[in-house]
């Protein structure tokens, strides 16, 4: 099916790519999602409550008072969800394991009711010739770890590191690729530090004990996981460059969003002036001898999640902005690009310019991106929904992933967020991601123009002019 690609032009000449082109052979294609954000069923088969339960029924946290409760009601729909994700060609489906279905109270404990899920899924994922792709943690921590501190205590790593061997004694032998945190950036920043995101707390001192915790969990799974047998494991970190006229505040938030994670994960150690700068809110007393070894050890697969890039100038008089500890007198700006319905801007040259930095300056971890993509004002009429606008976005990103390629970038596959409208966290189900509508009062769902379009891209291992 060809479809007219309304501003790919524009944006495909943005990233330097245009006409046909082919990716590498063997080159993975997906989709995206997690399980609060599709789910639903949150009160059943022994389900324990996480920290985005409570959160969305706290007034005022959630746009319209929003909550997973039901959500796309995938735990009940999941064998329609993944024939419709054979229909369109999808070769890969990267979901995430809801800890509280596991372990209802975050320890102890095993719920085998909600391993089963997981294994009925991931089988009917192999029945339709679909490669399953498992994070662990997608921020639906459970509720009763939060009440004992949550990512700010040590212990909670110790005990995701004890869920990630339980999964995988289930999992083990039928999922290759495995993730363990998705985002820690949000999960420490937006959580912790900015409170916008669950558990909602404001406190720059436990955004970074947070960072640290995180990270520590996913270095304590990743030696269960190897342990067990597991063959490919990685780490999924929201990444974006960095730009501005001005050298030291660029390295700030640089530092910030990119290197105090890229940083332990594959060099072993904190990038100094991270350290440095953030010793007003923390004296780094979680940090214990033989954690950044174990934090450190090597990974298989980098995930990148890419969505739009970031513009630092100096404003004297500017407040910081709560999710960037310490950032006072950076502004953020924007230039006149487009933006998606987020309010981001879409700059694909920046997902060529990011994979090309983490190839300079990490180099020898192969990259997969494990979420790109956009939220615009969807429309449903005549049973169809034409979103151009997402063809382009997704055009220009695929276009700007092969530059990269081009370029030596060992980029191995595409996940695109999301397979179906979702919960957006904080913005509820106002903004839509999905390559499927999802109705929700019916539950209908609906592949959008771009669905058939992407189709196509996997069908031809390619983006057409
Ligand atoms: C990143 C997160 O991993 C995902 O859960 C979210 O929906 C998308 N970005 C879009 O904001």
């Amino acid at each position: 099916m060809t479809l007219s690609m309304g501003m790919s032009a524009g944006v495909a000449a943005e990233t330097g790519e245009t006409g046909d082109l082919t990716f590498p052979q063997g080159f993975l294609w997906g989709t995206a999602t997690a399980s609060y954000q599709i789910e639903g069923a949150a009160n059943e088969d022994g389900r324990g409550p996480s920290i985005w339960d409570t959160f969305s029924r706290t007034p005022g946290k959630v746009v319209g008072g929003h909550t997973g409760d039901v959500a796309c009601d995938h735990y009940h729909r999941y064998r329609d969800d993944v024939a419709m994700m054979a229909d369109l060609g999808v070769q890969a489906y990267r979901f995430s394991i809801a800890w509280p279905r596991i372990q209802p109270d975050g320890s102890g404990p095993v719920n085998p009711r909600g391993l089963d899920f997981y294994e009925r899924l991931v089988d009917e994922l192999h029945g339709r010739g679909i490669t399953p792709i498992v994070t662990l943690y997608h921020w639906d921590l459970p509720q009763s770890l939060e009440d004992r501190g949550g990512w700010t205590n040590r212990e909670t790593a110790e005990r995701f590191a004890e869920y990630a061997a339980v999964v995988y004694g289930r999992l083990g032998d039928r999922v290759g690729t495995w993730t363990t945190l998705n985002e820690p950036w949000c999960s420490s920043f937006l959580g912790y530090g900015a409170g916008v995101h669950a558990p909602g707390r404001t406190n720059p001192g436990d955004a970074y004990a947070a960072v640290h915790h995180l990270l520590l969990g996913h270095g304590l799974a990743v030696a269960e996981l190897r342990a067990a047998g597991a063959r490919q494991v990685g780490i999924t970190l929201n990444l974006a460059p960095i730009s501005g006229s001005d050298p030291e505040a660029v390295a700030h938030i640089d530092g910030l969003q990119n290197r105090i994670f890229l940083d332990p994960v594959l060099r072993g150690e904190y990038p100094a002036d991270v350290v440095e700068r953030a010793r007003r809110f923390t004296d780094w007393s979680f940090v214990r001898d033989g954690d950044l070894d174990i934090i450190g050890a090597p990974i298989d697969l980098l995930g990148v999640n890419y969505y739009s890039p970031t513009t630092v100038e100096l404003r004297a008089g500017q407040q910081a902005n709560p999710v960037h500890p310490g950032s006072e007198g950076i502004a953020f700006v924007q230039g006149d690009e487009e933006k998606t319905a987020m309010g981001w801007s879409v700059k694909p040259s920046g997902l060529t310019e990011l994979l090309l930095r983490l190839n300079r300056d990490y180099p020898g971890t192969p990259l997969i991106i494990t979420e790109n993509g956009a939220a615009f004002d969807d429309v449903l009429a005549d049973g169809r929904v034409a979103d151009e606008r997402r063809v382009a976005f997704l055009d220009g990103h695929f276009r700007a992933a092969h530059a990269a390629i081009e370029a030596g970038a060992d980029l191995r596959g595409y996940l695109v967020w999301s397979l179906m409208d979702n919960f957006e966290w904080a913005e509820g189900y106002a903004k839509r991601f999905g390559l499927v509508y999802v109705d929700y009062a019916s539950q209908r769902r609906v592949p959008k123009d771009s669905a058939l379009w992407y189709r196509e891209v996997i069908r031809r291992n390619g983006v057409q002019a």
